[in-house]
């Protein structure tokens, strides 16, 4: 009996695929356009030391595939063998490419209908005892000063940031619409930025986004506006442990700071107490001028180093203004602990990012 886990070799995944092997026996078949060892290293050695690596090995299966393609992609012998031995789905792949409607239409949208094709065909055999599908609290849309509950978030009269909100809105509405008989359990993580417990990431748009704005001796945002940011390793932590009851309390979990959520002021506090700076100055007038002249400036000098970080800010600064968080009391009460807060573990994050200059130490395997 196995694990199927879409995206285990991203981000995220990589911190699900970690807790999965801590808290189960079962082997995991992981699906990845490259499925070669390499490629597995790379994508895990956030997790694990080269010999931990080498012991989990045994346990996970790579399978060559691709969410755009027909059947995932997979060989007929991989697909009989996913048919035959999985008891449970973890789909973590995505596209975050927030300007791209085409990609986030094949790979989001196509990519999770052929997941939900997988799931019935494992269904002729036996029953599947959960799909798990990692979603976004992006699916909220445009929001303005808000606390989002879990079944109040998607709205369909209300209009999104972007392609990716837009697209793994409509794979909720599939899943919970093409597979009303199968436990399927939504996780909304918010804006999921490094790990609480240590100051090593592989994911830098946001941290960029951060360094940026923690550089600055004036702030274009409100310093009581709250931004609701939540460590990777909780993410993991919660995915997994939920995936793994034998029955979740509820079908939706929010994977965020929530109410508990901390304001610009604490962060830039934080981070100014620990570069020994003081703290920037806060010029709320400014978040409509500066929203504009970075699209602006994302347009003119598209191409370039400083266009291309402009327009990673423009996509996403709407939500590092929108002052809305996500209620959390759900996955708090049914994992029994709140994830750490941003200010405790921003300053190392950020000065880790910017000593290796935004780039992951990465190690080869040894041949
Ligand atoms: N990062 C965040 O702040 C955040 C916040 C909220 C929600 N989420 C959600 O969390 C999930 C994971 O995000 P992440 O940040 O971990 O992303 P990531 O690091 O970019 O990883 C993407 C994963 O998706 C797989 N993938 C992408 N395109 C694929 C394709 N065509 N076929 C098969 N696999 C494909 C990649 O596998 P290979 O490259 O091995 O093929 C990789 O494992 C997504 O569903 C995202 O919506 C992320």
């Amino acid at each position: 009996m196995a694990i199927f886990v879409t995206g285990g070799t991203g981000y995220i995944g990589s911190y699900i695929v970690a807790q999965l092997l801590a808290r189960t026996e079962e082997p995991l078949y992981l699906l990845t356009r490259n499925a070669s060892r390499e490629k597995l290293w790379r994508g895990l050695q956030l997790q694990f030391s080269r010999d931990q690596f080498e012991e989990a090995l045994p346990r996970l299966t790579m399978l060559k595939g691709d969410l755009t393609h027909e059947g995932l992609g997979l060989s007929r012998p991989d697909t009989e063998r996913v048919v035959s031995d999985v008891t449970s789905v973890i789909h973590c792949a995505a596209s975050l490419n927030r300007k791209s409607e085409k990609t986030c239409l094949n790979v989001n949208l196509r990519g999770t209908l052929s997941v939900v094709d997988l799931v019935r065909k494992i269904q002729e055999r036996r029953e599947l005892k959960r799909l798990s599908y990692v979603s976004t609290v992006a699916v909220a849309g445009k929001r303005h000063n808000e606390t989002i509950m879990e079944d109040m978030a998607i709205d369909w009269g209300r209009s999104d940031y972007d392609p990716y909100a837009r697209t793994k809105k409509f794979c909720e509405h599939m899943l919970r619409t093409l597979l009303p008989d199968t436990s399927v359990v939504t996780f909304r993580p918010s804006v999921v930025l490094g790990d609480s417990r240590r100051p090593e990431t592989t994911q830098f748009d946001m941290v960029r986004a951060f360094a940026f704005l923690a550089q600055r001796s004036v702030l274009p945002l409100r310093s009581k506006h709250k931004l609701d940011i939540v460590p990777a390793n909780y993410v993991g932590e919660a995915i997994a442990a939920v995936h793994l009851q034998a029955k979740p309390e509820f079908s939706i979990y929010h994977l965020s700071a929530g109410r508990q959520a901390a304001t610009y002021k604490e962060i830039v506090t934080a981070l100014a107490a620990a570069r020994g700076h003081s703290a920037p100055w806060f010029w709320p007038w400014l978040q409509r001028p500066f929203g504009g002249l970075t699209r602006t400036v994302g347009r003119w000098f598209y191409g370039t180093a400083v266009g291309t970080a402009a327009s990673r800010l423009a996509v996403f600064y709407p939500y590092l203004t929108y002052n809305t968080v996500f209620e959390n009391t759900r996955i708090v009460s049914s994992f029994g602990h709140a994830p750490a807060s941003f200010p405790t573990y921003c300053a190392p994050l950020l000065e880790w990012s910017l000593r290796n200059n935004f780039r992951y130490p990465y190690q080869d395997l040894p041949s």
